[in-house]
């Protein structure tokens, strides 16, 4: 029998879902997502650019088939962890073993050696060479997930902005009140925030009685036919400013390919990024071109995409390209509540929903 996720209703609570540090996230946006998708007639739905994968886990609350899929490694192995994962929990056990050198076994030390200086201390790297090695080796597909969960977690949490933008150690490592923007998580210590986000992982897992998939494809290519797709988009900003996920995320993208990441490591990048490979999200046609494929790709299903209101292209051009296809199309606005200490308080949320 199908198991429906009782807090989901009638309150859309998002109480379940961890903590995420994701440019983008629509984790705050959940309850107002939900309420509109709630009257759709949807058994089986796609969150095609899934991030964190808090809209494909509203999905699976809802009971729905559920496939999340990001072109980023590491987005793939959350949604692995959170949205496929039927069960699969950790155990204290886990998290030591993980932390641990194991005897007989030579540790590489590629971060230690690589990244002194950029990201974390030369003992943080030490820790983050150990546990990334050693949750390579385990084999269940759930439990390597849900720790690499935690690890994402805690290296985004003890970064500046989050992000692996720049190399900005010296940054974090200022001596200025511990209360000053995130001193106190970026202080606490590797072990303690891998503990923290393993629990709020753990807690987050549950089995929707369907067989739900993880994928790390490029949207486009995702295979598959659902009665819903959700599409969330990096944000092209208006003024041409785009969102540079690899860029942003590169170091998580190297955790998760621990033996090949010197291979991969773009040596003339001054942040030390791996190569990218081209990204039609930071040109304003080339997105444009992008997003009338994907419409195309997934005309039959219903068509649901989040977007902002100064994007490009705009929300126009978007409504647009969907009536082309015959679709009748509904916008919602959220509320300017959830960006309410945005600098960009002109850019409202949108919902497009095309049936
Ligand atoms: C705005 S974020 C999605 C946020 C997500 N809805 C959430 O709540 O966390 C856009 C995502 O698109 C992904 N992405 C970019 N290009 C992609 C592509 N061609 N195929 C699949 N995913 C892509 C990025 O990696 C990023 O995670």
């Amino acid at each position: 029998m199908r198991q429906i996720e009782p807090s989901l209703f009638p309150e859309f609570s998002s109480n379940r879902f961890p903590t995420t540090r994701y440019q983008g996230s629509k984790r705050k946006l959940v309850p107002w997502i939900a309420s509109i998708l709630r009257d759709l007639p949807f058994d089986s739905a796609l969150d095609a650019m899934s991030g964190t994968a808090a809209v494909a886990y509203l999905f699976k609350q809802m009971g729905k088939q559920v496939c999340a899929n990001d072109r980023l490694a590491a987005n793939a192995e959350i949604a692995l962890a959170l949205i496929e994962n039927p069960g699969e929990t950790l155990t204290a056990q886990d998290l030591e073993q993980a932390q641990q050198r194991r005897p007989g076994i030579q540790y590489a030390r590629f971060i230690e050696e690589t990244f002194s200086g950029i990201y974390f201390t030369d003992e943080e790297n030490r820790w983050l060479d150990v546990v990334a090695q050693n949750v390579s080796r385990l084999r269940n597909p759930y439990r390597r997930a849900l720790l690499r969960f935690a690890l994402f977690q805690s290296c985004l949490a003890k970064r500046p902005y989050n992000l692996f933008h720049r190399r900005n150690l010296e940054l974090r490592l200022r001596e200025v009140p511990r209360g000053f923007g995130n001193k106190a998580a970026w202080d606490r210590p590797f072990p303690d925030h891998f503990r923290h986000f393993a629990f709020e992982a753990n807690a987050a897992v549950f089995d929707n009685g369907r067989k739900n998939r993880a994928l790390g494809a490029d949207a486009l290519a995702a295979p598959g036919r659902f009665d819903l797709v959700y599409l969330d988009p990096p944000y092209l900003r208006r003024d041409g400013a785009g969102s540079d996920y690899p860029g942003f995320y590169h170091f998580l993208e190297g955790l998760c390919a621990y033996a090949d990441w010197n291979k991969r490591l773009d040596r003339q990048s001054r942040h030390l990024r791996l190569r990218p490979d081209p990204d039609p999200w930071l040109s304003a046609e080339a997105a444009k071109t992008i997003f009338r494929q994907l419409l195309e790709r997934f005309r039959e299903s219903i068509l649901v995409v989040s977007y902002r209101s100064d994007g490009i292209p705009s929300e126009d051009e978007i409504a647009a390209m969907l009536k082309g296809m015959g679709k009748r199309v509904q916008v919602f606005r959220a509320s300017p509540r959830p960006y309410a200490l945005s600098r960009n308080r002109a850019s409202r949320e949108l919902l497009l929903v095309a049936r």
